[in-house]
């Protein structure tokens, strides 16, 4: 019998995919239908046993859809060969994997990654990720996370791109265009791999930065101020969207059937699937919304196509229909979904295009990949202090190298990297050494553990990122640590978070430096050394003390697989730092959420002061962040001249121009972020203090001057009114440019 899957081509338009799929979907069963909405996971599947795995008898009985992370191409193409030889129809499955940020080469995580404000670097890390998952047998990435946050108790902060939403949906749309390729061209290669935006949506938002807590806003700010990346995904062709596991207006998005219909697919025209989060439909069970069958139901009516691990869809679906509770033809049309990703994808023309054996071997973690990685590592790295050009370093004498993270390799790569090999990213003091070169001796000495509580170590160590906890005392550990910093020119303190200090799961309600590195960073302080802060984290932390009292503070956040060379590369000045921040570094937790594009309120603080009575502030602390959006430092200086604007009028139609001039005024080459900002001064709604609507990342060499122009059209200036309508209104606006977002030039235009 020729198999009807083989006939189908990639190619071919949508006629003939729905024709094919029509046939097909002739062909199968209610159970093979409800089959291909299941995605378990991997369960016990290991190379050479595929067959007597526990899914293998649902993969042969056509009850499986996809299956995810599962590792190795040889292991996939034995479960692909199940379902195309051994299953009825012969349906390929999809394979999907957390390739969040890199496959075995680990470019940054995804904060880290949006402080390069590269468009072009991100575009390209998504790009190699893809390639190297595709290499190994997956074409389906959980990838781009987009979500807004602006807590950094929330430890799901460090997988998404901050705080801002014009930023992120530009970096959503770069990451959907490196996985999945532009337009006619995506998945015409089998180097392109299906892109999955989450978590749709709102889950940044989650009350006091405890991860799956309840989300609670208004439709305005949503429109506003959250949801723009994910539409900005599916303008880029997103393939798929996971739904998120808060709720939002008191159902939970995995049934929330104005989020998944009537926003997701008839205002934003999205054409892909649903799927849920792990387990998100059983979970409503316990959101109180009803029992699984009846969770089920709604998710499948609400929106969603597949169900992600708990078997609510395979489990309940078919009584649900013949109770009456649901119809075949939802049923049907979430199947007709998936069917449709796999033929765009062309696995039903070739079910193995993503499982050559050869691939694996030549394409993951090649040299030329990880020296991209480097090089992008160091893009991300935000510079917060810099006194006395404390930095670079200079390549004699004696370093200091010391700090719980300065000698671990498995916490490099940072939260969500599944697929690398943990035992190959280098210390921090073995890429130090090999960047400072032999003219430079490099001391090393532990100085405390993560943290002086064991079992919170335990708890932000985990997935084999063990820091390896040293048993003698907080004493021992800092006098070790002395002794050596005494014998060096400069102290190198590298402190801060492990990788799973933040991530999923992992929020905290103190955001410092943990007790026992504070004391250890004090003591080296006090030595009147000087110190350099290489701070590891997956969070603003709160760093007032720091800011005070450490000359020289670089950001490395979790930089990858070649994240410790990359750090040598900026310390030693071979890369200048031009990483900006893309969230606000609060002063103290109280201040939380603090974001630069809030409102301005009724009783908005006098400029320059920081309490007044009777106006919204603290008594004990100023509003502003200690660090803002935007900001970074570099080892050259850039001035701005003042904004040369076209007109002083917007017509309706128009288009309007503001320009400035951007000078390296130190002695090094280095790159600059010049930001556009907006204020709508009057509207028909309150409108932010500023909001970001362009920026471009320049290089100057030193002395060199460059003029950065923005167009401004009505469109610029849009935003959703109280009805929800997209609207601009005219009236006086206020155009901000500047190399972050407290340090602004600006001038008003009005729309006419
Ligand atoms: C996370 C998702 C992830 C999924 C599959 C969930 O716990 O929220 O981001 O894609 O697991 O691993």
């Amino acid at each position: 019998m020729v198999c009807l899957a083989s006939t189908a081509n990639a190619q071919t338009g949508e006629k003939e995919m729905n024709a094919f799929i029509s046939q097909l979907m002739n062909r199968m069963t209610l159970e093979e239908k409800i089959g291909q909405l299941n995605l378990p996971g991997s369960g016990d599947i290991t190379t050479g046993q595929a067959q007597s795995s526990n899914v293998a008898g649902n993969i042969k009985a056509g009850l499986v859809g996809g299956l995810f992370n599962i590792k190795g191409v040889e292991k996939i193409r034995e479960v692909q060969r199940i379902a195309v030889e051994e299953s009825r129809l012969k349906i390929p499955l999809l394979f999907g994997m957390d390739v969040i940020h890199g496959y075995e080469t680990v470019f940054p995580i995804p904060l880290g990654l949006s402080c390069t404000w590269d468009m072009t670097a991100i575009e390209q890390s998504a790009r190699i990720a893809a390639k190297e998952a595709s290499a190994d047998g997956i074409c389906w990435t959980f990838s781009p996370m987009v979500d807004i946050a602006r807590d950094p108790r929330w430890g799901r902060i460090s997988e998404g791109s901050g705080e801002d939403p014009y930023l992120g949906g530009q970096i959503a749309k770069a990451m959907v265009r490196g996985y999945q390729g532009v337009g006619e061209k995506a998945f015409t290669s089998n180097e392109q791999i299906m892109a999955c935006v989450k978590h749709y949506a709102l889950y940044g938002a989650a009350e006091a930065g405890r991860d799956y807590n309840t989300v609670d806003m208004s439709r305005n700010r949503m429109f506003n101020e959250y949801l723009y990346p994910y539409q900005a995904a599916v303008e880029a062709g997103v393939g798929s969207v996971m739904a998120s596991f808060n709720e939002v207006d008191g159902v939970p998005a995995t049934a929330n059937r104005w989020l998944l219909d009537d926003v997701l697919r008839k205002q934003w025209g999205f054409g892909g699937f649903v799927v849920t989060d792990y387990t998100g439909i059983n979970e409503m069970v316990d959101h109180g919304i009803g029992d699984l069958q009846t969770v089920s139901a709604r998710a499948l009516k609400a929106g969603i196509d597949m169900d992600m691990v708990g078997e609510g869809f395979l489990s309940t679906l078919k009584k649900s229909l013949s109770e009456g509770h649901i119809t075949e033809a939802v049923i049907d049309q979430a199947c007709r979904r998936i069917l449709e990703a796999k033929y765009k994808l062309g696995l039903f023309q070739d079910p193995y295009k993503y499982c050559s054996l050869e691939r694996a071997k030549k394409e993951v973690y090649t040299a030329e990949n990880r020296a991209i990685a480097r090089k992008i590592a160091s893009e991300s790295f935000v510079l917060l202090k810099n006194d006395n050009r404390q930095l670079p370093l200079q390549r004699k004498g004696t370093i200091a190298v010391v700090g719980p993270l300065a000698n671990t390799g498995t916490n490099m790569p940072g939260t969500w990297s599944v697929a690398t090999d943990l035992e190959r990213p280098q210390t921090l003091l073995a890429g130090l050494q090999t960047v400072a070169g032999k003219q430079t001796k490099i001391l090393y000495a532990k100085g405390s553990n993560l943290t002086n509580d064991a079992d919170l170590e335990k708890r932000a160590t985990m997935f084999n990122r063990s820091l390896g906890r040293d048993n003698r005392t907080n004493e021992e550990l800092l006098n070790e640590a002395l002794q050596i910093a005494r014998q060096a020119d400069v102290i190198v303190a590298a402190l801060g978070e492990s990788s799973e200090f933040s991530g999923e799961s992992s929020s905290r309600s103190e955001i410092g430096i943990p007790d026992v590195q504070q004391q250890l960073l004090q003591a080296l302080m006090a030595t009147g050394k000087p110190v350099v802060l290489v701070l590891f984290t997956g969070r603003p932390l709160t760093l007032t003390w720091e800011n005070e009292h450490v000359p020289a503070i670089l950001n490395v956040w979790f930089g990858g697989s070649e994240a410790a060379l990359a750090i040598g590369d900026v310390l030693f000045g071979d890369v200048n730092p031009s990483g900006k921040l893309t969230t606000s570094f609060p002063r103290n937790v109280g201040q939380i959420p603090l974001y630069y594009n809030h409102k301005n309120t009724g009783r908005p603080l006098p400029e320059g002061q920081w309490f007044q009575k009777f106006r919204s502030n603290y008594l004990d602390v100023g509003n502003d962040p200690l660090y803002p959006f935007g900001y970074g430092l570099s080892y050259t200086t850039f001035a701005y001249s003042d904004i040369q604007i076209s007109s002083n009028t917007l017509p309706e139609n128009g288009t309007l121009t503001a320009a400035v001039t951007v000078s390296n005024t130190g002695k090094t080459a280095g790159a600059e972020v010049v930001q556009l900002y907006i204020r709508d001064k009057v509207g028909s709604i309150t409108r932010p203090v500023k909001e970001l609507k362009g920026f471009e990342k320049i290089f100057l060499k030193a002395g060199e001057s460059k003029k950065v122009q923005f167009a401004i059209t009505p469109e610029t200036l849009k935003f959703y009114d109280y009805d929800l309508n997209y609207v601009c209104e005219p009236g006086e606006f206020e155009l901000m440019i500047g190399g972050n977002s407290a340090q602004v030039k600006s001038v008003v235009f009005t729309l006419k």
